[in-house]
């Protein structure tokens, strides 16, 4: 069943240098979630940040810090990030052969475990695991950077995942990331996903348009 609508800022389009002001200025403005972007240069081509950021920043909220991993090899990583503070841990259904078996991880260590899939991977590769999984995150973007275009096939498998999850009858959180902004979170919401990732969307114009920014991704304004 589709939940409430839940606003993932992505920390990836904050301030860097001020990184904990950032989380608490979000979590004042009306996350739900602090999305953290963890990336090696080798699964994406990009580096960002790693446990012992997120365990300081674990100080500045208590939001769910929904940790997702562009990382390969993913397992041995799974513990720091949780012992760091992780709520949800997203791994990426490309990261590795194994899966199930890192899932069963994250979950034995008493966290919630995600999967993510990248534009070309498709749904199907996922029907295996939403008997373990609690969060499965659709990339609408290729992994690696903020402020780029949504991919508009996306909503296809939004709609396939929804219904897919809805078969389960589990309680699972249905995430999109990537080129969110007012316009395409409405026709995400549509297609059957609950969790919204925004980067650019939410940290446009500066502190004092938070707020109001996430209030138009959520679509109360
Ligand atoms: C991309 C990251 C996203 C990204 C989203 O690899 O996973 O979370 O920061 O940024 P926007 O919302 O700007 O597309
Ligand atoms: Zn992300």
């Amino acid at each position: 069943m589709q939940k409430p609508v839940r606003i993932a800022p992505s920390i990836l389009s904050a301030d860097f240098a001020t990184l904990g002001e950032e989380v608490r200025a979000i979590t004042r403005a009306g996350a739900d979630f602090i999305h953290i972007d963890v990336m090696d240069g080798h699964f994406v081509p990009n580096i960002t940040i790693g446990p012992d950021v997120v365990k300081s920043l674990r100080k500045t909220s208590k939001k769910i810090f929904d940790v997702h991993l562009m990382i390969s090899p993913v397992d041995p990583y799974i513990v720091s990030f949780a012992e760091a503070g992780a709520d949800i841990i997203t791994v990426h259904q490309e990261a590795g052969p194994n899966l199930h078996r890192t899932l069963q991880l994250i979950k034995s260590i008493g966290k919630k475990a995600g999967v993510s899939i990248n534009p070309a991977t498709p749904v199907s590769t996922i029907f295996e695991v939403l008997d373990i999984v609690d969060l499965v995150l659709v990339m609408s973007v290729n992994p690696g950077f903020g402020g780029q275009k949504f991919i508009p096939r996306s909503i296809t498998k939004i709609k396939a995942l929804r219904e897919a999850i809805d078969t389960t009858g589990r309680n699972i959180d249905l995430e999109v990331d990537g080129g969110i902004d007012p316009v395409t979170a409405k026709n995400v919401i549509k297609a059957g996903a609950d969790v919204l990732v925004a980067g650019s969307a939410t940290f446009k114009g500066g502190k004092r348009r938070y707020a109001a920014n996430i209030r138009r991704l959520r679509g109360t304004r």
